[in-house]
């Protein structure tokens, strides 16, 4: 009987291949249920894992072509700062480089999501122009604490800024008719152990904070995939959580792309198919065989199989690949040179300027001190690096920018850069700056160049990437030699009368408490792409006046961070993956809500330099401001007023101070913020911005719900998070709830 049945059943199949090759049946967008149907179950199986693939060579990965239907292959590459695919290829003279962008710390810093779409505009392009049909970017975990290796690849430590600016990038991205990833859904905060640490955190600290930039994203942006992280959440798996990847991503926040897998396999992939994660990548045949088992054993439904069957060809459709999109390898990098370059020009902070040293004059002669002003650091390492074609470095960029370098003195820091990457490539490492050694320069040498040069710029460095945290010692920290140099230099110039601005070309937050009195000016830049160091020039010369401001804060000491506590940064890679640390296994997030200006604004703690903050040339008065509320929300309006010499834009952000209610609240939170155009001096520009009710609520574990507290609610309008100009109140009359689902 049963062998009856297999062989009717065996006809069946054989029938509908043969109907729908006859009737040529493929793929398009209206016909997705009948392709379901002709689909055989290893055809099935085969779609959402991951194929192997050469068209596009350093491709992250590929999904399966199935030929006979239709189905072409499609094609996914890293990510955030910029198409990430190899530039030379075998048989070819043709080069593909790619276009190295600001990196996604320095975008955030500009707070103008228009900014980041004109840069993911350009940047989607180039994914198109090479044949891919996914970016697999924006990443924006939070910046849970300062030493997180990739934090150079996410925002801010803010969900808000952080979902606004991710949101933007998507939007950019998909203009152009591809995809993004946003990555990596959720709470992979840390590199250490990435593929096994457990993140614990609590409901509330993760609906706050570390999905909250997500939604936004997701339902701001609709990006066509989400990637789910490596580690896990409260015990499972990210990519087999059904709590997160169903209930939440989807059937709360209306996601309806696709979840792929980060790359790395897990031994459970029915349970990461179940759970909602649709494509496993880079895919292996194991993940074909175990789920092509489970799709026979029952243990995987028909439903379930043809849910993400059917994400996937709902995807397919939208790609370039099904369009038979014509791509020319040939996209303008010399046009979309000019947009890195305007995006870091709009985004540097200036963080310290006294007595207007900064804007020099443009014709002084600059001892420019650091390895990194030659070696400089316009992106991370690992899966966020780029290969552009050339990275400007602040030597080329200031002379570019009609400045006299002392040539001594840049000649020594070329040899030294050469000397030691030669020294790197005999050794085979990777040229990788964490090792770079800053070389000394004797004090009779600063005291010479002190008295020939007209001011001193120091590039102080940091480099970092996937797969590994930074630490404190000579990376969060300077390093002995750094420190030596600084001292020696402020010394020396400052008796000549002289200043000295310090660059901090630095992938992620720096120690800055104990050593800046010794500049006089601050300018940081961060890792801000290939053209990062031309916009450094413009904003020391006055060309550009800055207008970022910081999207997280710098503390006075690592351990001021509250999750600091249980940050496993003293793990020594050299033991192996697995050592027995604390919280290399598992790490708690035991400061719940309280990270960043959250915690420091609340307990009233002393910051180097806070959330929100940033200098500019000119200054600026706010106005009285308008705030009308009613059962929807409020919506603010403030007149922002150059009251300076030089033209500037001004970041105003709003932050509201909520009524406890129930629950214990931070001081202030960001809620919203605009950005002005460029203000002449005078000129005078009235912002709009809109907060929603669901946007003002906290979320209450016991009730499982958003819950807006009655009360008086104060509105803060701030050029930081410290500096409020501004103030306004209005009440909520009645409580709000919106429960949702539980997620375990
Ligand atoms: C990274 C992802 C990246 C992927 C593909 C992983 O190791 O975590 O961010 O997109 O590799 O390169």
């Amino acid at each position: 009987m049963k062998r009856t049945c297999f062989i009717a059943l065996l006809c069946l199949t054989c029938c509908i291949h043969a109907f729908a090759q006859n009737n040529n049946l493929i793929l398009r967008e209206d016909n997705i249920d009948e392709i379901l149907k002709a689909m055989t179950t290893e055809e099935k199986v085969a779609l959402l894992v991951g194929a192997p693939g050469a068209s596009v060579p350093d491709a992250a990965g590929y999904t399966h072509e199935i030929e006979r239907l239709g189905i072409p292959m499609t094609v996914l590459a890293d990510g955030p700062a910029g198409l990430r695919i190899r530039s030379t290829r075998e048989g070819t003279d043709q080069t593909f480089y790619c276009t190295g962008f600001p990196t996604s710390t320095l975008l955030a810093s500009s707070w103008d999501p228009e900014v980041v779409e004109t840069v993911t505009t350009a940047m989607g392009n180039e994914v198109l122009e090479y044949g891919v049909d996914v970016l697999l970017a924006p990443g924006m975990n939070l910046h849970r604490n300062p030493l997180c290796g990739r934090n150079f690849e996410y925002y801010s430590e803010d969900p808000l800024l952080s979902g606004k600016m991710a949101a933007a990038y998507v939007r950019g991205i998909q203009k152009n008719g591809v995809g993004t990833s946003v990555k990596h859904f959720a709470a992979n905060n840390q590199e250490i152990n990435r593929l096994e640490n457990d993140a614990r955190v609590s409901n509330r600290a993760l609906r706050e904070l570390y999905l909250k930039n997500f939604e936004i994203a997701v339902k701001e942006g609709k990006p066509w995939t989400v990637m789910s992280s490596y580690n896990k959440l409260n015990g499972d798996y990210t990519q087999q959580s059904q709590g997160l990847l169903t209930t939440v991503l989807r059937d709360e926040w209306g996601f309806d792309g696709i979840v792929m897998t980060d790359w790395g396999v897990k031994d459970n992939t029915v349970k990461a198919a179940k759970a909602g994660n649709d494509l496993m990548e880079p895919g292996r045949p194991v993940e074909e065989e175990r789920l092509l088992a489970a799709v026979n054993s029952g243990e995987i439904s028909q439903e379930e199989l043809d849910r993400n069957v059917r994400n996937i060809l709902n995807y397919i459709v939208k790609t370039p690949h099904f369009r038979h999109y014509k791509f020319s390898n040939k996209p303008n990098l010399e046009a979309n040179a000019t947009v890195a370059r305007r995006a870091a020009e709009n985004s540097i902070v200036l963080l310290k300027n006294e007595d207007n040293t900064l804007p020099l004059k443009g014709n002084e002669k600059v001892a420019l001190y650091g390895i990194c002003s030659v070696d400089f650091v316009g992106i991370g390492t690992g899966s966020g690096w780029v290969n552009t074609k050339h990275i400007a470095n602040m030597q080329e960029a200031l002379s570019e920018a009609g400045f006299a370098l002392d040539e001594n003195l840049t000649e020594y820091y070329r040899l030294c850069y050469a000397t030691q990457t030669a020294t790197e490539k005999m050794e085979g490492r990777n040229i990788d700056k964490r090792h770079r050694q800053e070389p000394t320069v004797s004090l009779k040498s600063i005291e010479r160049q002190a008295q020939d040069n007209d001011v001193a710029v120091i590039v102080l460095g940091r480099v970092a990437g996937e797969g590994a945290d930074r630490v404190v010692p000579d990376d969060f920290e300077l390093t002995a030699i750094e420190r030596e140099m600084l001292q020696n230099i402020s010394m020396n110039y400052h008796k000549e009368g002289k200043n000295v601005v310090v660059v901090l070309n630095t992938v992620g937050v720096v120690e800055t408490a104990s050593w800046k009195h010794l500049a006089d000016a601050i300018v940081l830049p961060w890792a801000p792409g290939q053209e990062g160091a031309h916009a450094v020039a413009e904003v020391l010369k006055g060309k550009v006046n800055p207008s970022g401001k910081l999207p997280m804060t710098f503390p006075v000491n690592y351990m001021d961070n509250p999750s600091s506590k249980n940050f496993p940064y003293t793990w020594d890679m050299t033991q192996g993956r697995r050592g027995n640390r604390k919280n290399v296994d598992y790490t708690d997030y035991e400061e719940g809500i309280w990270i960043g200006y959250r915690y420091f604004q609340t307990n009233n703690m002393e910051v180097s330099y806070p959330f929100g903050y940033g200098l500019s040339y000119t200054t600026f008065s706010y106005s009285k401001p308008k705030v009308k509320a009613d059962k929807e929300g409020f919506t603010a309006t403030i007149t922002v007023t150059n009251t300076g010499k030089v033209a500037g834009r001004e970041v105003v952000e709003l932050y509201v101070a909520a009524p406890a209610g129930d629950l214990e609240k931070p001081a202030r939170e960001l809620k919203a913020f605009a950005k002005t155009k460029l203000l002449a001096p005078g000129e005078s520009e009235t912002l709009t911005m809109k907060v929603s009710a669901y946007e003002l609520a906290s979320f209450n574990e016991e009730h499982s719900a958003w819950e807006t507290a009655a009360g008086t609610y104060q509105v803060l309008f701030g050029a930081s998070s410290i500096d409020i100009r501004s103030t306004a109140s209005f009440r909520i009359g009645k409580a709000q709830s919106w429960p949702v689902k539980m997620m375990w």
